[in-house]
This record gives structure tokens, C-alpha cells and sequence, in this order.
């Protein structure tokens, strides 16, 4: 019973990465080559005593290994081999009081007593369903007594029992344990599927996002999913339900690209003065100049993937900003552009030597601007070869 009557609009609020964790494979967004085989697998009978999901933090593991925990132990398995949630088995699951679904997180239960205890009941065959099946999460935190318990029973495990570890440090997981497993190497989420499901996600919850949004958070979450959600959840907290290009880009203090556009265009136009007084603003900002080269590198590459139909696909950002790479990409050619990121390229590698890191930078951007200039070098304008 609530004491408080006052109304908390954040009473209800669950986190989108819990709120949208997907239930079924075909939900899971960007490892379908480990989806499709551990479904193949299932309808195969052809299943693994022991599973090893490895991979970086927030792509999928766990919410793969409970689906496939589900899926192999539903009473109604569907034609394409999805868990049905609705057999007393999947129902039990969801509700979190599965009989024979075990879930141990070894972060925070790494001890030998709480890995004999789990043993002990691996011995009972399973009240519903066939398999009895044992999760072990994080399971590089096991401690060495613990690993060496769990080793036996990973030996010699009963036909009845199935092991599913999940773990991001596979290098901390002893061979022993690694040549008993089927491993499956999970991937970092593309930009794009990121941007799409959280387009998804937005659109789910009513809240109206730019392509460029998304995008953007896309590309700060480094290919995991739980941060880009967890991003769109704050900056909605903040940004209210339009999410703008603009604020994204104040919130996760990121270089706008337009300062990149509008460098290049100083470049090309071989304007020494006009990019050193947009260096010193992007400075001003409270960027870094080794920041601000890489990301001059970035946008140098991401032109040269516009000058050809079939690279295009590797330009990994919103709608809008695809247009602007085009058009400025037709002011180059590639021989222009390998120049110019051959430049950046020697003053990201000087830069953190370099005694004079502001000069380091400005040096490129002069080089940059006048290149071309002479009579054998390149003219922006040739025509793409
Ligand atoms: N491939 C994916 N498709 C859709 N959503 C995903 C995917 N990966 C992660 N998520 C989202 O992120 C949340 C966390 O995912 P999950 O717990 O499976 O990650 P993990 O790989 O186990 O990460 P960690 O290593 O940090 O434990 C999920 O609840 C889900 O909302
Ligand atoms: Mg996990
Ligand atoms: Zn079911």
C-alpha cells in the first residue's frame, strides 16, 4: 500500500533497456548468425551440453542465453523455432519462478558454497520440461575455487543439464572450461541497427526523434545496446519528447559535424585563416585538438566512401548528414582526399609527442589548405577517376 499518495510520474518508469529487452530471438537485433544457429540447434536436437557467450558488455548475451533457456525447455515450440510465451514453461520464466531455468550471477555469488549449492541441485532431473538449465552470468568472477568445483560437474554434467555462461573477459576463463563449451562470439551492434532500433524504441514510447539523433547516439554507444538506451533515456529525461540533432550534440559533448564541413570547406577553399579561427572556436569549446583530428580523419574517410555507389553503404550516419557528405564530396576527388587524410594521419600519430600539440594541429591545417595549390598537385575540381 503507498503511504505517499502524491502523484511521482517516475513511479512507472521503467529503463527502456529493461522495458525493451527482447523475449524472442527474432527480436534480437544484430547477431543473427548466433540466433539462427543456436535456433537451427534446437530444431536439430542437436544441442550442446555446455554454451559460452563471450562478447563486449551490453549486446546481447544474457538476454540470448534466457531465450535460449526458454526456448529449448517451451512445450510449444512454433514452426520457426521461437519460444511461445505462453506455455507453462515460458510463463514460469517470464514470471521469474522457473523450476527448471536456474539463473546464477557470479558478480555478486562467486563462492565455492554458492557454486557447490548450484551443483547439488544439477543431479535432479527436471520437474517440467526436459532440460534443466543452468545460467551462470559473469562467469569470469567465479573465484579459482569456485571455477575448479564448477569443472567437475562441467566434466561429466548429467544428460538432463545444460550450462549457458555468459562472460565479457573470455581471456580470464580457464581452457579447461573454454574446450568445454560451444562458444559464440558476440558482436558490437552496428550504428545503423542501433540508430533503427532505437527509432523503434521512439517511436513505441511517442516521442519524436531526428534520424541525426539517433545516429549520433548510435555512435557514442561504440556498438552496445544497453548504453545507446540508456543515453536515449537520459536525453529524453532532459530534451522532453523531441529529441533534436541539436540537443544530442550539446548533451553528449560531441563535436558537431557542421565545424567539420565547415573546416573542409576552408580547406578546399584553402583558407589558412578561416580554419585556424574555427580550430581556436572548437578549442574554445572545451574540445581537444586530438579530439578534433581523429574526428577531421573521420569525416575525411567517410567523403572518400561517398565518391563510390558501392562504399556508400559504409557511410554510417542520419539522412540529413548523408545529403551534406554528398554534396561536399563532390567538390573532391580520391587523390585529394588520400592527400588530405595522409596529412591528418602524420599529425594524429605526432600528436601525443608532440611538444607543441596546438601547433602540431594548426601545421596540419595550413598543410592541408594548401594543398593543391601548386601546379603538378591535384586540383580539387578534377574529375573523380
Ligand atoms: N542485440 C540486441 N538486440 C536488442 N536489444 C539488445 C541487444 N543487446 C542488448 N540489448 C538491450 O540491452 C539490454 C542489456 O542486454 P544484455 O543484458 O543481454 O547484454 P549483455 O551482453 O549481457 O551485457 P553485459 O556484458 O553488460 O552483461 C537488454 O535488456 C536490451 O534492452
Ligand atoms: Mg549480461
Ligand atoms: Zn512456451
Amino acid at each position: 500500500m503507498r503511504i505517499n499518495s502524491t502523484f511521482d510520474p517516475m513511479d512507472n518508469f521503467v529503463v527502456s533497456a529493461r522495458k525493451y529487452r527482447p523475449t524472442t530471438f527474432n527480436d534480437v537485433v544484430g547477431q543473427l548468425s548466433i540466433t539462427s544457429t543456436l535456433k537451427n540447434a534446437i530444431k536439430n536436437k542437436h544441442l550442446a551440453q555446455a554454451f559460452l557467450f563471450c562478447g563486449p558488455r551490453g549486446v546481447g548475451k544474457t538476454t540470448c542465453a534466457r531465450i535460449l533457456a526458454k526456448t529449448i525447455n517451451c512445450l510449444n515450440l512454433g514452426e520457426d523455432t521461437e519460444p511461445c510465451n505462453q506455455c507453462e514453461s515460458c510463463t514460469s520464466f517470464n514470471n521469474s519462478h522457473s523450476f527448471n531455468i536456474h539463473e546464477l550471477d557470479a558478480a555478486s555469488n562467486n563462492s565455492v558454497d554458492d557454486i557447490r549449492s548450484l551443483i547439488d541441485q544439477v543431479r535432479f532431473a527436471p520437474q517440467v520440461g526436459k532440460f534443466s538449465i543452468y545460467i551462470i552470468d559473469e562467469v569470469h568472477m567465479l573465484s579459482q575455487a569456485a571455477f575448479n568445483a564448477f569443472l567437475k560437474t562441467l566434466e561429466e554434467p548429467p544428460p538432463h543439464a545444460i550450462f549457458i555462461l555468459a562472460t565479457t573477459e573470455r581471456h580470464k576463463i580457464l581452457p579447461t572450461i573454454l574446450s568445454r563449451c560451444q562458444i559464440f562470439d558476440f558482436n558490437r551492434i552496428s550504428i545503423d541497427d542501433i540508430a533503427k532500433h532505437l527509432e523503434y524504441v521512439a517511436k513505441s514510447e511517442n516521442i519524436q526523434a531526428d534520424s541525426d539523433a539517433l545516429h549520433i547516439i548510435a555512435q557514442k554507444a561504440d556498438g552496445a545496446m544497453r548504453d545507446s538506451l540508456s543515453m536515449f533515456d537520459q536525453l529524453v529525461s532532459f530534451a522532453g519528447n523531441h529529441l533534436t540533432y541539436k540537443a544530442v550534440i550539446d548533451n553528449l559533448n560531441i563535436l558537431d559535424y557542421d565545424y567539420y564541413f565547415k573546416i573542409v570547406d576552408s580547406i578546399i577553399g584553402k583558407k589558412i585563416p578561416d580554419s585556424l579561427l574555427l580550430f581556436d572556436e572548437i578549442l574554445r569549446n572545451g574540445f581537444d585538438g586530438h579530439q578534433f583530428i581523429t574526428g577531421l580523419g573521420t569525416h575525411l574517410r567517410n567523403l572518400m566512401v561517398c565518391l563510390d555507389p558501392e562504399t556508400l553503404k559504409l557511410l554510417e550516419v542520419g539522412q540529413n548528414i548523408k545529403e551534406k557528405y554528398l554534396n561536399q564530396s563532390q567538390l573532391c576527388n580520391a587523390r585529394y582526399i588520400l592527400a588530405c587524410l595522409e596529412i591528418t594521419n602524420r599529425a594524429d600519430s605526432a600528436y601525443r609527442t608532440s611538444k607543441n600539440q596546438r601547433l602540431t594541429v594548426e601545421l596540419a591545417l595550413m598543410q592541408l589548405c594548401s594543398y593543391g595549390a601548386g601546379g603538378e598537385q591535384v586540383s580539387t575540381t578534377e574529375k573523380k577517376n
